[in-house]
């Protein structure tokens, strides 16, 4: 076998989420109000210049996907035009160059490819995490965009994004600190709307959740998302609710599920506010759901200095989540139908 396509020795079953250096990662520059040609490249070092806006004004955007290996062999990614539509709308909002979806899907297609060693197997419940990024450089100093800018492809091996594998049930704590105002950045994959989050992330933490669960910043009422994922409801009268809100990430996951939901499941689906406190006792199982997160059942809520438990005994995976889980991943491996034209086969 070619040592090309030989797959590494990992443990993949082991692995968690972290950062693990694969062979290739594509980059293209913008300058001069064009891009120029990009491709692979071997380092994963970037070198900027200290004045990059990228550095002070977090003027950078990125995007989360994973490729899986179907029982056949294919190479699948899921719904990849999404995240280039998402991704040239942060950059539109930071006044930063779009980039040309088919210059997108190729720049990800080619650095999935050339680092097909490191895709994990079938069966190994493990994923080739891809992650593109778009970030101004160049020398800067006062408040103004960048004059060029880099976009970016790497990928990394990456098992579950919550400890345990497979479906497991995680807990969330409200945060006191606000994640995103209303018409403030947070429906854009931004950098920026993070770093905000970090010390919230660290506080949930601290209470023994898995995770911050942020609510709407204008009266801290309605559910707005957790730190790295949206969030659904199953409500007693059996429909799947989503928060609505103009500060929350459109989850690529989320809005699938709801599609789930209604036209596989038969369920009835609403977008709608969510006000947690005055709704929480309507609540009969909850997700937390994102490309790294998967979808993670919500066993407990700590808020208002209490935990709050969801579905009997906080630790159960309820039955519409495990439903929900096994048709989502279904079609994203490759296992069941995807009616949904959803896939996109990355040739290797
Ligand atoms: N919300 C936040 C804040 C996220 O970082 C993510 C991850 O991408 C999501 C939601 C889920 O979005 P998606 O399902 O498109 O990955
Ligand atoms: C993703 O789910 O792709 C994300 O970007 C979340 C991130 C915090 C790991």
């Amino acid at each position: 076998m070619d040592a090309k396509v030989a797959k590494k020795n990992l443990n993949w079953k082991e692995l968690g989420f972290a950062y693990q250096r694969t062979d290739f990662r594509f980059s293209a520059i913008h300058q001069d109000g064009e891009w120029q040609p990009g491709g692979l490249v071997e380092d994963e070092v970037i070198g900027v210049h200290e004045g990059a806006p990228a550095l002070h004004y977090a003027q950078q955007c990125f995007e989360g996907m994973k490729a899986q290996t179907a029982e056949d062999g294919r190479i699948l990614l899921f719904r990849p035009d999404l995240n280039s539509v998402r991704m040239n709308e942060a950059a539109s909002r930071l006044l930063m160059p779009e980039v040309p979806e088919s210059m997108f899907i190729a720049a990800v297609e080619e650095t999935v490819r050339a680092n097909y060693a490191w895709i994990p197997p079938y069966g190994s419940g493990a994923a080739l995490y891809i992650r593109p990024m778009l970030i101004g450089v160049g020398e800067n100093l006062g408040l103004k965009p960048a004059r060029s800018f880099e976009f970016r492809v790497f990928v990394s091996p990456v098992g579950p994004y919550y400890k345990e594998a497979g479906l497991a049930v995680i807990s969330l704590a409200v945060s006191a600190m606000d994640r995103a105002a209303p018409n403030g950045t947070g429906s854009y994959k931004v950098g920026a709307n993070y770093a905000g989050g970090l010390l919230a992330t660290r506080k949930a933490q601290e209470l023994g959740a898995n995770e911050a669960l942020y609510l709407d910043a204008a009266q801290g009422r309605y559910i707005d998302e957790a730190g790295s994922a949206n969030i659904v409801i199953v409500m007693k009268d059996g429909s799947l609710v989503t928060p609505a809100s103009n500060a929350i990430l459109p989850s690529i996951t989320r809005r699938s599920l709801m599609e789930i939901a209604k036209t596989t499941l038969g369920m009835n689906t609403e977008d709608r506010a969510v006000d947690l406190r005055a709704e929480f006792d309507q609540f009969d199982e909850m997700g937390a759901c994102g490309t790294a997160a998967v979808l993670s059942p919500v066993g407990r809520i700590w808020f208002d200095n209490a935990w709050h438990v969801i579905n009997e005994d906080g630790h159960t995976v309820g039955p519409v989540m495990q439903k929900l889980y096994d048709t989502l991943v279904g079609i994203q491996i490759g296992e069941l139908e995807d009616s949904f034209g959803w896939l996109h086969e990355v040739e290797i």
